[in-house]
C-alpha cells in the first residue's frame, strides 16, 4: 500500500486533557479488548457480509455491462433511505467538486445526481420539477423492498416515467413488495447483497452503481478499501487505527462521553460524516440486558463550526471526545494575494490550506487545554482511493467497538415499532 490513513491519538490521553481523558494504563487496557475483539473478528471475517465487498471486483464487470451504464444520462436519481442512499451521498459530495450540480454541463462532464430519501413534498417537488424523464435514470434501492418512504417514491417515479421502463432499476432483496412488483412489471433489477444491512453496504451495487453512472473511477475506490482491509486485518496490533480508534472511543465513552463529535477540515467531507453517523448510532446504540450503550454521534465541519459549536465544546458539559479528520493534501489550493494590508499582513502569501490546517491545529490545542480530548484520522488527500479506505476502516472500526461491548452491531432492532406505528397510522 502506498500510502495510507493514520490516526493520531495524543489528545485522548488524561495527561495532555487537564485530567479529561484516559489514563495510559487505561488506554492499554481498552487497546487489548479491541485487540481480542479483532482477533474474534477475524476467525469469522468471511462471515460477515462486509469484509468481502472489497475484494469482489467483478461487480465492476457487472456494472459496466448494465444497460443502464451504457447510456449517456443527464441525471441520476437515487430513491432510497439510510444505508441505501447515505453512502452514495457521501461518496458523491466528497469526490465530486462541491457545487458539482451547479456547474453547466460542459464542465461537469457527467450526470447530476439528487436524492430522494425523505418523503418530503418540497424535496420531491424540486426534483422532480427540475428534470426530463427521457433523460433520467432512476434507481430505487431498498434492502427489505418494503420501506414506506422508498416505496412511496417507487409509486410516484413509474407515475412520472409512464412507459419508459428503461429508466428505472430497482436493487432490493429476493423477496418482498419491490421485488414482485419489479419482476411482475418487468422492470429492471439488480440483487442488493444479502447477508449486509444498508449501512454496510456502500462498497456493493448499492453505492457503487449511482457513483459509477456518475462517471467516477469505482475501481479504485475498491483498491483502497482492499489494501486497507488487507492491513487492518493482518496488523492485529495496538497501530491498528481500527482497533485504537475503537478502544479509545469506547474507553471515553466509559468514563462520560457520551457524545462524539465527527469534524472533518473539508466542507467535502461534511456528507461522508452523515453516513458514519449512521453507521455508529444505529450499530452501537443497543440494549445488552439491562444496560444501554450508545455514544451519540455529532456531526460537524471545520473550520464553520468553531463560530458555531465550539463553545458548547470548550465551556459546555464535559461528554464529548471530538474525532477530527484532517486533510493532508488538497486537490485544489488558493494563495491569499499580497496587498500589503497591515492588519492581517501574517495571511498574505499564504496558502487557504494552511489556514484550515492552522485553525484544525489550533482547535485541537483548545480544546485540550480545555479538558476536551479528541483524535485525528489523517486522510492523506479526498480521492477514490482513500475514500474506499476510509470507509472501510471505519466500519470494521464500528464493528470491533460492537464486539467489545458485546453487541450485534448489523442489526436494528429500535426502529421497528416506529414502522409499525407508521403503517398502523397510515391505514
Ligand atoms: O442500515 C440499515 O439497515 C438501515 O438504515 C436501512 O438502510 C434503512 O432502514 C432502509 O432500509 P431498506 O434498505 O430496507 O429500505
Amino acid at each position: 500500500m502506498e500510502e495510507r490513513i493514520r490516526l493520531k491519538t495524543e489528545f485522548c490521553l488524561s495527561k495532555n486533557t487537564e485530567g479529561n481523558g484516559l489514563e495510559i494504563e487505561e488506554l492499554e487496557k481498552w487497546t487489548k479488548e479491541g485487540i481480542s475483539a479483532l482477533k474474534s473478528i477475524n476467525q469469522k471475517r468471511w462471515e460477515k457480509g462486509f469484509t468481502q465487498l472489497p475484494y469482489q471486483n467483478e461487480i465492476i464487470d457487472i456494472i459496466k455491462s448494465l444497460k443502464v451504464s451504457k447510456k449517456e444520462w443527464e441525471n441520476v436519481v437515487v430513491a432510497g433511505i439510510g444505508g441505501s442512499s447515505l453512502g452514495t451521498s457521501a461518496l458523491f459530495k466528497a469526490l465530486k467538486p462541491i457545487n458539482y450540480d451547479l456547474f453547466p454541463s460542459t464542465k461537469r462532464k457527467g450526470p447530476r445526481l439528487f436524492i430522494l430519501d425523505n418523503p418530503d413534498p418540497e424535496l420531491c417537488w424540486s426534483v422532480l420539477q427540475n428534470i426530463k424523464r427521457e433523460r433520467t435514470i432512476f434507481i430505487v434501492i431498498s434492502k427489505s423492498g418494503e420501506t414506506i418512504e422508498t416505496v412511496s417514491y417507487f409509486y410516484l417515479i413509474l407515475d412520472f416515467l409512464k412507459d419508459l421502463k428503461e429508466n428505472i432499476l430497482v436493487i432490493t432483496g429476493n423477496k418482498g413488495f419491490l421485488y414482485e412488483k419489479t419482476r411482475s412489471l418487468k422492470l429492471q433489477l439488480l440483487p442488493f447483497p444479502e447477508n449486509i444491512p444498508g449501512r454496510y453496504s456502500v462498497l456493493s451495487v448499492v453505492g457503487l452503481l449511482p457513483i459509477s453512472l456518475l462517471k467516477t473511477d469505482i475501481s479504485e475506490i475498491l483498491k483502497g478499501a482492499r489494501e486497507i482491509a488487507d492491513f487492518l486485518h493482518q496488523v492485529v496490533e495496538r497501530d491498528n487505527p481500527s482497533i485504537l480508534s475503537a478502544s479509545v472511543l469506547i474507553g471515553l465513552f466509559e468514563k462520560g462521553k457520551r457524545i462524539q463529535v465527527i469534524i472533518p477540515y473539508s466542507s467535502s467531507l461534511f456528507n461522508m460524516t452523515l453516513w458514519y453517523c449512521q453507521l455508529w448510532a444505529e450499530s452501537l446504540g443497543k440494549k445488552r440486558g439491562n444496560y444501554s450503550w450508545g455514544q451519540t454521534p455529532y456531526p460537524a465541519v471545520g473550520s464553520i463550526d468553531q463560530h458555531s459549536q465550539l463553545q458548547l465544546w470548550v465551556e459546555g458539559p464535559k461528554d464529548k471526545v471530538i474525532t477530527f479528520w484532517e486533510i493532508e493534501r488538497f486537490r485544489k489550493d488558493f494563495t491569499i494575494p499580497e496587498f500589503k494590508f497591515k492588519e492581517f499582513s501574517y495571511l498574505e502569501g499564504k496558502k487557504l490550506s494552511h489556514l484550515l490546517k492552522t485553525e484544525k491545529r489550533a482547535t485541537e490545542n483548545s480544546l485540550a487545554m480545555n479538558g476536551v480530548p479528541s483524535i485525528t484520522f489523517k486522510i492523506p488527500e479526498i480521492n477514490p482511493y482513500f475514500m474506499g479506505q476510509l470507509i472501510y476502516l471505519l466500519e470494521l472500526q464500528t464493528v470491533i467497538a460492537g464486539e467489545i461491548i458485546g453487541v450485534n452491531p448489523f442489526d436494528q432492532p429500535g426502529v421497528e415499532l416506529g414502522k409499525r406505528l407508521t403503517k398502523a397510522y397510515m391505514e
